[in-house]
């Protein structure tokens, strides 16, 4: 568990360097531009999550909350509503892949706005000692909030590919639901967009 934290981490801060190549995307316009400009947005907010998870800032519920309504409000439909079928104009970096998998492609994008809600319900939880690298789940999904302890942890929620539900996420410690906002990110990209991180 303690690995793929920091593996997530890595990941999200591989993400939000994403945003520093889009600048090289001169060029796109409509609703390319429009999807880039968003994403974009996604990434800075991911960026400066990722700082305060690893402890380089300040941690700040507040801020947390904030970032967190700005990657809901680029989720679900506002996300979906930005790709109309076969939209690949130069520079675009998406797949095709979009439109013959249209219900998964939705779903990841549902799942980026109820996970971010759901990291906005959790951002008072008590976060594990030592940050990021404390050792998110375990201890802290099992602290006593409710969730009455032992079966789901291991295979069960990480294996099938489909996420945990938001209920089960607000009672994670911050870390733990940022993890798996990262983890939608790198999904959706992973199935979607281009090979590049
Ligand atoms: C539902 C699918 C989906 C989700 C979820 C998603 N993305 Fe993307 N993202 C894409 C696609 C598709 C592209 C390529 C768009 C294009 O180039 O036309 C992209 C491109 C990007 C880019 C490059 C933008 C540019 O200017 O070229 C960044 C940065 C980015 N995403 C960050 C994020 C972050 C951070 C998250 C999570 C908080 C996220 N994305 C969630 C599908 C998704």
């Amino acid at each position: 568990m303690k690995r793929k934290m920091i593996a997530a981490v890595a990941m999200a801060a591989a993400i939000g360097a994403g945003a520093t190549t889009a600048i090289a995307h001169g060029g796109a316009s409509g609703v390319v531009k429009e999807r880039m400009d968003s994403m974009e947005a996604l990434g800075d907010a991911m960026k400066e999550l990722t700082a305060m998870m690893r402890g380089q800032q300040d941690y700040g519920a507040e801020r947390v909350r904030s970032l967190a309504a700005t990657i809901e409000s680029h989720g679900g439909e506002a996300l979906t509503r930005l790709f109309p079928k076969d939209s690949l104009d130069h520079p675009s970096e998406a797949l095709p892949a979009i439109w013959s998998d249209w219900d998964r492609f939705s779903a990841l994008s549902d799942q980026l706005s109820t996970y971010a809600q759901a990291l906005a319900a959790a951002a008072d939880n008590q976060r594990p000692a030592g940050g990021a690298q404390g050792g998110m789940m375990g201890q802290g999904m099992m602290h006593g909030q409710g969730m009455s302890g032992g079966g789901m942890m291991g295979g069960g929620m990480m294996g099938g590919g489909q996420g945990p539900t938001a209920e089960m996420l607000a009672q994670m410690p911050p870390d733990g639901v940022f993890f798996h906002l990262a983890d939608t990110c790198s999904a959706c990209h992973q199935s979607f967009r281009k090979k590049q991180n």
